[in-house]
């Protein structure tokens, strides 16, 4: 059971991001459903997660794979039923799990009724829920971008001679924050999934919620992706953004024990860390995104985690992610031939044993892989729109390879995106039964984080170390965790304070006493608690 009294879970928790599109397939129509999901939980539960983000399971059209919503409080029958919601719900809360859902709020899709009633005439009662700019000849307003079709974000509406915004698809036109009663109505589409139990909210591009008041063009830059070369200080990122902060974050303390946490645009640590309001009064978390885009190095690692520790507000809490639905797996990019399988093991132990909550995409606990796809194969409309430049986001949401069976035991028909090749090897079921499998060395990290407080709540200081060693200790109490992560095929030499292995991916580690120089095998991980 879950306590409601506990108001600092989301703390504590490693949180597991779950695509239901495809995870688990109950009723045979090749895409996963919610059902599916109450159908695996007990996975979960053995994996030792303690908490699971849900990608958009609304009424949708799919013009984004869920990412344009057109009923708020209603599942889409691709993935159930609202019984099926709340029986799941049920369900991942008896076993103490908690359930965070997407709330996508900077657009709707351009089916919702609000935006069937807005485009019909300027004077309809949510005409200014939307943003609208006069259009007379073919020029758009400025230079914004539509990031997911590659071209102007500005799309004509004949009924009114306006155009309307969509930075992503144009069939996710965009909110005008700044109009009150759109506010008040989306903090009511907010309760909704509150009042159900739900545990919080993940905020999709949570800092685009407010645009320029001016409507300046952006910047050029010289990054092409995702950026089109823009800077977007002006279509994302106002500092008006943190007054709906604020807002939301008193609906959420209502509540008690719900968390927020943002998706900001932007790769930049600084940016999210800013989200957090000075009194934490803003959002819980803002992800940050940047070990998305690190190489692999030890000593970029430590950067990253050091520069995001230090630009957090006081009080405020960290968190990490490696891998979502919108980037390759970092299985995948972090590949490096037969080190590729060692360098999960240590990217894992990082996510877990760094001081912030960890964030898990379904399927790195397998080393699921992003292959490219055939075009004819490609859903994501971001995908289709720049193949063959990129491949989209397809790669990286193929269906979770739970056996050897066919379609991987995700369903019984064909599924909606195919299933990784590699998938009668690598799979559920297999690296259950290996006790050297990837899986079971997740399993064991959750197990000793969620026995360790040092490693869930603990300070964290960094250890001298040669350059390609990651070493840092967790210390709560009188406990004293040291974490030493080898990010090398080198065999480099470490001095290791004396203490008792916690756990080694090497199987000579042992669980002895260690002390002294100790040279560290190629990729190992060696977590040790203190004498
Ligand atoms: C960010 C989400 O993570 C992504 O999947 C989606 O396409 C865009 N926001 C638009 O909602
Ligand atoms: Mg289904």
């Amino acid at each position: 059971m879950i306590d409601r009294n506990d108001k600092l879970w989301w703390q504590r928790a490693v949180f597991y991001q779950v695509y239901p599109r495809s995870f688990a397939d109950s009723d045979g129509d090749g895409v996963g459903d919610l059902r599916g999901i109450e159908t695996r939980l007990d996975y979960l539960v053995e994996l030792g997660i303690d908490a699971m983000w849900i990608s958009p399971f609304f009424k949708s059209p799919m013009k984004d794979f869920g990412y344009d919503i057109s009923d708020y409080r209603a599942v889409d029958p691709l993935f159930g039923t609202l019984d099926d919601f709340t029986s799941l719900l049920e369900a991942a809360h008896e076993r103490g799990l908690r359930v965070v859902v997407d709330l996508v709020v900077n657009h709707s899709s351009d089916e919702h009724p609000w935006f069937i009633e807005a485009r019909s005439s300027k004077s309809a009662r949510t005409h200014d829920w939307y943003i609208w700019k006069p259009m007379s000849g073919k020029k758009p307003p400025n230079n914004w971008v539509s990031l997911f079709e590659q071209r102007s974000a500005w799309y004509p509406n004949e009924a009114t001679g306006e155009w309307y915004l969509a930075t992503f698809t144009r069939n996710q036109p965009e909110f005008n924050w700044r109009n009150p009663e759109l506010r008040a109505a989306i903090y009511d589409e907010a309760r909704f999934w509150l009042d159900l139990g739900a545990d919080g909210y993940r905020m999709d591009v949570a800092t685009a919620y407010i645009k320029d008041d001016e409507f300046r063009s952006n910047p050029r830059s010289l990054t092409m992706n995702p950026d089109l070369f823009q800077h977007h200080i002006y279509d994302r990122n106002r500092p008006e953004v943190h007054e709906i902060f604020r807002e939301f974050r008193a609906l959420a303390d209502s509540y008690g024990d719900r968390v927020l946490i943002g998706e900001t645009h932007g790769r930049d640590a600084q940016l999210a860390a800013s989200c957090h309001g000075n009194d934490k009064d803003e959002l819980h978390m803002a992800f940050n995104f940047d070990f998305l885009f690190r190489p692999w190095s030890a000593r970029s690692f430590r950067e990253s985690a050091d520069r995001w520790y230090s630009l957090l507000p006081e009080g405020a809490w960290p968190n990490f992610t490696l891998s979502n639905h919108d980037q390759k797996r970092h299985y995948a990019r972090y590949r490096s031939g037969a080190w590729t399988e060692p360098r999960a093991r240590v990217a894992a132990a990082m996510l877990l044993c760094l001081r912030g909550t960890p964030f898990l995409y379904y399927g790195e606990e397998l080393g699921m892989d992003c292959r490219e796809l055939p075009r004819s194969k490609l859903r994501d409309p971001l995908g289709i729109a720049t193949w063959p430049l990129r491949y989209g986001r397809d790669p990286e949401r193929t269906p979770m390879q739970w056996d050897a069976s066919e379609n991987a035991g995700f369903s019984s028909a064909e599924p909606w995106l195919p299933v990784n090749p590699d998938y009668r090897e690598r799979n559920v079921a297999s690296q259950q039964s290996d006790p050297e499998s990837l899986l079971r060395w997740y399993t064991k990290l959750l197990a000793l984080r969620r026995t360790e407080s040092a490693l869930q709540t603990g300070a964290l200081s960094w250890l001298d170390a040669p350059s390609d060693v990651m070493a840092w200790s967790r210390t709560a109490g009188t406990t004293r965790i040291d974490v030493y992560l080898n990010c090398s095929p080198r065999k480099p030499e470490v001095a290791v304070a004396p203490g008792r292995v916690l756990l080694g991916s090497d199987a000579g580690a042992g669980d002895g006493i260690v002390a002294g120089q100790r040279r560290l095998r190629p990729y190992e991980v060696l977590i040790m608690q203190r004498q």
